[in-house]
């Protein structure tokens, strides 16, 4: 297969964080304003994915593996319409996202009605009382119809609860560009290139598939904290199906791990959910990060 002349696989530099400041600050500040903590190395990933991405309003997108993730709210609030796709049920979503843009099941199970997903959380929560429940009966109705603040914005986000090794509900060809914010990572070396296949099954020649994963300076390598592989350079290109003459800069791997190791930024931005725990890619908040992200570009032809 010919490359094109855009493909490559790029070991994420920090420097990105000031080559792109003003997105790096409008990122904080949604997250701020959406209630959500960062992995350790997301703003890179962001950043590189989004700067990436070019002009995307008006654009189909699917976002590969996206969870709750910011990605997909950036993408849409700035007028892409989004497929979210993750095999972890996002039913119950919390209101906070669906107040931002618009979001809709593409299936009747991927999304459940705001107010029944309220009583769904709590439930589970086992905060539920009889009162609550009966002032649902009641809050039913009416409430369905209250129309969320987002109206304005352009774009949409279509929730599809499934396994990317298998989107029954795309069509071929259908998506102007696949985005996967370390998400492929969670399928083993032996499973990355069925899921690849998949995803550049849905997407339109000429599109873009913009995936970031962890990258194991020589060998595959498991990390446990954050179940997710690390890959080589040889197991991407396996599995991304790049011809040889793609460009990569794992030549570069140990002088960028050293800059990442530095990185005063990351560090100080610790998300406070690692200072919670000893069983996380950063036990107690410790700075020490283990691997860094790669990114990968495929353009399909
Ligand atoms: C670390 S989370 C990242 C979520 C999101 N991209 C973000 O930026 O926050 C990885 C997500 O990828 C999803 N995922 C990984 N492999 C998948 C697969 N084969 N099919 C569907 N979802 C997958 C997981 O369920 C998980 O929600």
């Amino acid at each position: 297969m010919n490359g094109t002349c855009m493909d490559r696989i790029e070991i994420l530099s920090v420097e990105l964080l000031d080559k792109h400041r003003s997105l790096v600050e409008e990122l904080k500040q949604l997250a701020n304003r959406l209630g959500l903590e960062f992995g350790w190395h997301y703003l890179l990933d962001l950043t590189w994915i989004i700067s990436w991405l070019g002009d995307f309003a008006g654009k189909n997108i699917l976002d590969g593996g996206a969870g709750s993730g910011i990605l997909q709210w950036y993408l849409a609030h700035k007028g892409a319409t989004v497929y979210s796709v993750d095999r972890e049920s996002r039913a119950n979503l919390p209101w906070r996202f669906r107040r931002w843009v618009k979001v809709q099941g593409l299936r009747p199970s991927d999304l459940n009605p705001p107010m029944s997903a309220v009583v769904n959380a709590l439930r589970s929560s086992g905060a539920i009382t009889m009162r609550l429940r009966s002032a649902y009966q009641v809050l039913q109705g009416p409430w369905r119809s209250i129309s969320p603040e987002n109206e304005k914005s352009p774009g949409i986000v279509w929730i599809y609860n499934q396994d990317l090794q298998q989107l029954v509900d795309i069509a071929d060809n259908s998506v102007d560009a696949v985005v996967a914010l370390s998400a492929l990572e969670h399928n083993p070396p032996s499973k990355l290139p069925i899921v690849v296949a998949e995803l550049m099954r849905a997407l339109k020649p000429g599109g873009i598939l913009l995936a970031t994963l962890g990258a194991a300076r020589d060998q595959d390598w498991f990390h446990k904290p954050s179940r997710g592989w690390c890959y080589s350079e040889a197991t991407l290109r396996n599995a991304f199906d790049l011809a040889k003459e793609t460009p990569s800069n794992y030549g570069r791997y140990d002088e960028l791990f050293e800059a990442l190791r530095n990185c005063a930024e990351l560090k100080e931005n610790l998300a406070k959910f690692y200072f919670r725990s000893g069983d996380n890619g950063m036990p107690w908040g410790v700075w020490d990060p283990k691997y860094q992200s790669v990114g990968v570009v495929k353009i399909k032809e």
